[in-house]
């Protein structure tokens, strides 16, 4: 959306990007100056032990959910996740809230890690980072009033609501997610999926956090309804300078909310930039078959789309294969890809070129692919030029009750 930055999502180290050299500078702990991540997120990994037998339980494996993440987010921008069913997106987010405890890694907020916090050094944290589920219809509590649901938080942080002013705060959160406040006494099954999503919205916002992790808002709305919840969203995060890590396997959603993209396989990032680094310049062999099978509206680019068709089903994650995770499925895979790990970094033949494929990728042969055409090779006219595509309203008009 609007971060104040270059989109690149790089700290000004020039040509080099986020090589090894600035990683590892990176990593040692420095104290946080504004302009820094607000997030810092460090080889994190959710290993869950395999079991065998009844009475003595033995591990003899482990399903590695998250193996080994790392990314940045800034202060006022979207950094979207996408990938494939069970890559981990949903287990990285509940990392993120605490709801899960890595088992490796760091979470850095504002330079200090918050993975192994606990009591009240967490809870203070925890205020600051929250989150939004993806099915509204499961996510409120049906015998609860939605002035209770958006107030729960309170019990907990009774210091940002005292009890004498909660029915007000509530209602504010109402009217800021564009639902009337006079509905403070309904209850969720009285609404529609669009409006218990805003409600979900209003219970995330009611601590007044800075980071919020959107685990597939929309993807139990229907399509009518997910623009003007992503619009909202997009509204809030202008209006409370929010930062997003927003998750989703629909990759056009995703472009249209992030500032940045973080494409995910089978428990890693493998492939990390500004959204026009990843939607038209992708250099890694997944994020480019993921972009081919995406929906293409123009009859034009769909004609000159290349579609890539990756073979095989994605490995087991208590199976994950030696070297490149991906090479199972790739195209390009050789010697090297079984026997290396490729490193998420930018490749090194980019690294001293001025072009939007310079941006970190986990491939040894990362090369450009133009999957689809931009606009700007097939002279297709912008979202702005082009007649009855306009932005749809984020108000719930429309949605029934
Ligand atoms: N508690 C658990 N115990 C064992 N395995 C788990 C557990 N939770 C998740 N997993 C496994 O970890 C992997 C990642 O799951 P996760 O829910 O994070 O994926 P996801 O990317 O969010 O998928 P989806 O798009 O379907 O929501 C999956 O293989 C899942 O089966
Ligand atoms: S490292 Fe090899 S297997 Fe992995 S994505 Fe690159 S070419 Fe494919
Ligand atoms: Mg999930």
């Amino acid at each position: 959306m609007h971060a104040d930055r270059d989109g690149s999502g790089k700290t000004g180290d020039g040509a080099a990007g986020s090589t090894l050299l600035s990683k590892a500078r990176e990593d040692a702990a420095a104290p946080y100056t504004e302009g820094d991540p607000i997030l810092q997120v460090r080889g994190l990994a959710k290993h869950y032990p395999l079991t065998q037998g009844i009475l003595f339980k033995r591990q003899i494996g482990a399903v590695r959910a998250v193996d080994g993440v790392d990314f940045d987010l800034y202060a006022g921008e979207t950094l979207g996740i996408v990938g494939e069913s069970g890559c981990g997106k949903s287990t990285v987010a509940k990392m993120l809230v605490h709801l899960e405890r890595p088992t490796a890694g760091a979470i850095r907020y504002k330079g200090e890690d918050i993975s192994k916090l606990s009591g009240r050094a967490l809870k203070a944290v925890r205020r600051n980072i929250q989150m939004v589920f993806q099915d509204p219809y499961t996510s409120l509590n049906p015998r609860m009033t939605v002035g209770d649901i958006i107030g729960e938080p309170y019990e907990i942080h009774p210091e940002v609501a005292p009890k004498g002013s909660r029915r007000q705060k509530v209602q504010d959160l109402l009217d800021v997610v564009g639902l009337n406040p006079e509905y403070i006494n309904r209850y969720p099954h009285q609404f529609s999926g669009g409006q218990r999503q805003r409600i979900g919205i209003a219970r995330g916002l009611a601590l007044n956090p800075e980071i919020i992790v959107a685990d597939e808002p929309v993807s139990a709305l229907d399509v009518s309804v997910q623009a003007q919840v992503v619009n909202l969203l997009d509204r809030l995060q202008a209006e409370f300078n929010l930062s997003f890590v927003f998750i989703a396997h629909d990759l056009s959603i995703v472009r249209h909310i992030s500032d940045r993209v973080g494409v995910m396989y089978l428990g890693r990032i493998v492939e990390i930039g500004s959204d026009a680094e990843i939607y038209d310049h992708p250099t890694h062999p997944y994020t480019q078959a993921l972009l081919s099978a995406v929906p293409v509206p123009d009859p034009t680019a769909r004609e000159h789309r290349e579609r890539i068709i990756l073979h095989g089903d994605v490995p087991s994650p208590a199976n994950i294969p030696s070297g490149c995770r991906f090479r199972t499925r790739c195209w390009k895979a050789q010697e090297r890809c079984e026997l290396e790990v490729p490193l998420l970094a930018v490749p090194a033949e980019f690294r001293l070129v001025d072009t939007p494929a310079r941006h970190d990728s986990a491939c040894h042969f990362a090369e450009e692919k133009h999957v689809v055409p931009t606009e700007a090779e097939l002279e297709i006219p912008g979202p702005a030029e082009a007649s009855g595509d306009g932005e749809a309203s984020e108000t719930g008009e429309g949605e029934t009750s």
